[in-house]
């Protein structure tokens, strides 16, 4: 889906509401707070972003969204023609502006275990908590173990001023890189998890624009709020590891994973979605809200409860090394001095995020094994160019084929699933290609003379015999 200003009308404040309105401080300018930010200041509210990082505050101020995503510059312009937003990284004129404080620091996975690192939410609640002077809602929208937001109100409690009233509340964030703006805007829910009436009233009251278009709000405790994200992502790494777990099966019978997930996904009791087989899961997200809700159900000691997670887990990885399988069958069993080109860098299109990125995995397996990788995304090069500067990086589609022994997709960008073979003719007298998420014309390639693998497909051993199972 393409992201038009149209998609994103939604309503705003009246004057007489804006008028009233509670001030907004957003913690953490990343991808979710840069987002949330901004599309307050477009609802009508006047919001304060406040980060660490200089260079952040200092782009935004300048009217530049430091990371890619459609829509938002254009949005970021328009809340700064409104006059109603401002970056900082002054927390003393943060904790003064805002009447709800959002908190929306990042909660990567620790380095030395599978649990959050929960050290950017202590510290931006502890830095907005300790300069708050009368009443106040800290509303954590990172995705957080459950019981954080508990002992996140200790810490509010034990570092506030004396004549601070602080209350914390939980709204999980649900937006989807790519199409964060819409789904900031258009969300298919709303979660308030709140522990009075009070903030349940703020939220709606702050929320109400969105509300007001018939979004449903769903009004829970605390717990069940944290609770609900990590939920709902284990919940899709599961649908998606289950469909490559069926892929490695069909490799070992000569079983078509295709045909398979049209079958399971006409069923609506299963449905389609999500059940796309392919080089699977990675971000910012999945891979460590999963890690860190094991981490947790093992400390609340219901650790059994969530197992299955470490083998939706260990399925996905597996996703990675099985596409360096392919790839290296395909140049003949060794992979030493092979030219691949890796298309994609990025965990996935839209976006150029590359954490946990499995398009990137792939490109360093590869050039572990002595592959010439070269590496092309239309969006992600130069963020993956600075965690592997060693790959090669091409500026386009066309240099990044060149000459390639091997062509391997690996982030299904629309430039890449709409190029013809034909127009990748630049690929060498041999071509070949590795379609590592399962979108290309099989038979159109096989049909122009490249040798084609995808993941849980049976290669195949004519035109007719690559035939792909239509598109439902
Ligand atoms: N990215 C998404 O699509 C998405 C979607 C839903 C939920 N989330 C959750 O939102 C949270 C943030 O994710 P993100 O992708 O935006 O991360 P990010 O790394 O892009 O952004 C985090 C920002 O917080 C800033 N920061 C760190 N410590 C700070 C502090 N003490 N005070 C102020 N700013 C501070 C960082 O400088 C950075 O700009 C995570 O918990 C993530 O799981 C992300």
């Amino acid at each position: 889906m393409k992201i038009t200003n149209d998609d994103t009308q939604v309503a705003a404040l009246t004057n007489a509401a804006a008028s009233t309105a509670p001030k907004i401080t957003v913690v953490g300018t990343g991808y979710l707070g840069a987002t949330h930010a901004i599309c307050m200041a477009i609802l009508g509210y006047d919001v304060l972003g406040v980060d660490v990082d200089e260079g952040k505050v200092r782009q935004l101020n300048d009217g530049a969204v430091p990371f890619f995503e459609p829509g938002l510059p254009e949005k970021l312009a328009e809340a700064q023609a409104s006059g109603r937003i401002r970056f900082t990284t002054d927390f003393d004129a943060a904790a003064e502006h805002g009447d709800v404080h959002f908190i929306c620091v990042g909660t990567p996975q620790k380095r030395d275990s599978y649990a959050a690192d929960l050290r950017f939410v202590d510290s931006a609640v502890r830095e907005i908590a300790s300069r708050i002077h009368g009443e106040a809602l800290i509303v954590g929208k990172s995705t957080v173990p459950v019981g954080t937001a508990a002992d996140l109100a200790e810490l509010a409690d034990e570092v506030s001023p004396a004549d601070a009233r602080i209350e914390v509340a939980w709204n999980p964030e649900f937006l989807r890189e790519g199409y964060a703006v819409d789904d900031t805007l258009h969300p298919d829910r709303l979660v308030f998890g709140v522990a009075s009436e009070r903030a349940e009233k703020l939220l709606r009251q702050v929320f109400s624009p969105i509300v007001d278009e018939g979004v449903p709000v769903l009004v829970t405790d605390i717990p069940t709020a944290e609770l609900v994200k990590v939920a709902a992502n284990s919940f899709l790494a599961t649908k998606i590891s289950y469909i490559n777990a069926m892929a490695e099966v069909c490799e070992a019978t000569g079983a078509d994973v295709d045909s398979l997930s049209a079958a399971l996904g006409l069923d609506d009791r299963i449905g389609s979605r999500f059940l796309k087989p392919g080089l699977g899961f990675g971000g910012g997200c999945l891979p460590k809200d999963i890690r860190a809700f094991r981490a947790r159900a093992e400390e609340l000691g219901v650790g059994d409860a969530v197992a299955f997670l470490a083998e939706v887990d260990a399925i996905n990885i597996r996703r990675r090394t099985r596409t360096v399988d392919l790839i290296r069958e395909l140049a003949g069993g060794d992979l030493s001095g092979v030219h691949v080109a890796a298309l994609g860098a990025a965990f996935k299109p839209n976006s150029d995020d590359v954490r946990d990125a499995p398009a990137l995995d792939v490109a360093r397996l590869l050039y572990l094994e002595g592959a010439r990788v070269t590496v092309y995304d239309p969006e992600a090069n130069e963020n993956a160019h600075r965690l592997y500067p060693d790959l090669d990086y091409a500026e386009s589609l066309d240099a990044a084929v060149a000459e390639a022994d091997v062509v391997a997709l690996l982030t299904e960008w629309d430039e890449f699933r709409e190029a013809s073979p034909a127009s990748l003719e630049e690929a060498g007298a041999h071509p070949r290609m590795v379609d590592a998420r399962d979108v290309l014309d099989q038979q159109a390639y096989v049909a122009a003379g490249w040798e084609f693998r995808a993941l849980g497909r049976p290669a195949p051993q004519s035109v007719d015999d690559a035939a792909r199972v239509p598109a439902l």
